[in-house]
């Protein structure tokens, strides 16, 4: 299933807001180097949702959404999240992206990792057009990313809970992105500063709900219908919240413990983690929390103006959680 939005004058709005976005990104990652141009086009062309300039745009229509700065700073936000996609399928050594061949396999590493610093050197430069103090605030969401996958990468020390651990890493490397994403478009459209604040933490609330819902995507989705390699998570060691939670539950099984333990290679061995996980309580408890975010966010949504986007964001945290069933 896909979002679409009811109220026609909002779609149509939002349809041409998205065509300017797609039309800057592209000219964003023109280059007289041809090759850095296929390879950046590589991720722009294999689709994607466009979850993050959506949601931009959909803040923006607290005010003037139409506003040039707001067309830049959703296409800014999307770069930086396509960099952030090229690097971490690198560190995850997937092979599959957007239903497409990750640029690692199609190339290799180290054109992978290139292609991300160059995105995220043309999206400076867009960014520099946005005043200062954008550049601050994506200065400070680039650090949270990247602190965040650095965390995830060196996993939970003694001292720290794993809950709270997870939790703080998926707000650093997927909400923060989706809170900058709120805050720009709210911002540049003009609103009064508890509008961007309130607009900012509905894409904190909706983001990290977004990381919880990839989460079971990775555990419960076929590849055809996610466009990625279940069980990327388990092959890499990545201790996602299903997992914490089948670990805490006094009925999960002595053989899923086992294969949660560590890293797992053997192909026969995901798939029987992933049945496993796929019938736990740790699932189920999971989604369940994923509708708390969701409640949360819908508490958020509530205290703004009633404009037809704000229905529009109520459906799209209905989006974020139906995209897992
Ligand atoms: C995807 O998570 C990864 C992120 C949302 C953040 C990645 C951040 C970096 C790689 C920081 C460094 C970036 C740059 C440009 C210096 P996932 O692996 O859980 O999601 P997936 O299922 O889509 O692969
Ligand atoms: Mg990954
Ligand atoms: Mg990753």
């Amino acid at each position: 299933g896909g979002f679409d939005i009811a109220d026609e004058a909002l779609a149509d709005s939002v349809r041409e807001g998205l065509a300017r976005v797609e039309q800057l990104l592209r000219e964003s990652v023109r280059s007289d180097f041809e090759f850095a141009t296929r390879t950046s086009l590589h991720l722009v062309d294999a689709g994607g949702k466009r979850f993050r300039p959506l949601f931009t745009l959909l803040a923006a229509q607290f005010g003037d959404p139409d506003a040039e700065a707001v067309i830049k700073s959703a296409a800014v936000v999307e770069m930086i999240h396509l960099a952030t996609l090229y690097h971490d399928d690198v560190m995850d050594e997937a092979t599959m992206r957007r239903g497409a061949t990750s640029a690692n396999a199609r190339w290799d590493n180290s054109v992978a990792i290139l292609t991300g610093d160059f995105l995220f050197a043309r999206a400076s430069r867009l960014i520099a057009d946005l005043g200062s103090e954008a550049v601050r605030q994506m200065a400070r969401t680039f650090e949270a990313l990247v602190t965040g996958q650095m965390r995830e990468t060196v996993g939970f020390g003694r001292n720290e809970e794993a809950v709270e651990f997870y939790l703080t890493v998926i707000y650093e490397k997927t909400g923060s992105l989706i809170a900058t994403a709120g805050r720009f478009g709210a911002w540049f459209s003009g609103v009064d500063e508890a509008t961007i604040d309130s607009l900012e933490r509905v894409g904190r609330i909706l983001g990290t709900g977004f990381q919880i819902s990839d989460d079971i995507i990775d555990i419960a989705s076929p590849a055809d219908e996610s466009g990625k390699t279940p069980g990327t998570d388990l092959r890499e060691g990545v201790r996602t919240l299903p997992m914490l939670y089948a670990l805490a539950d006094e009925d999960t099984s002595p053989r899923l413990r086992e294969l949660l333990a560590g890293p797992l290679t053997v192909d026969a061995e995901v798939d029987e983690a992933l049945e496993l996980l796929r019938a736990s309580n740790g699932l189920a408890r999971t989604r369940a929390t994923l509708d708390e975010f969701a409640d949360d966010a819908r508490k958020e949504l509530a205290s703004l103006p009633d404009v037809p986007a704000r229905e529009a964001l109520w459906m799209l945290v209905d989006y974020v959680v139906a995209r897992t069933r």
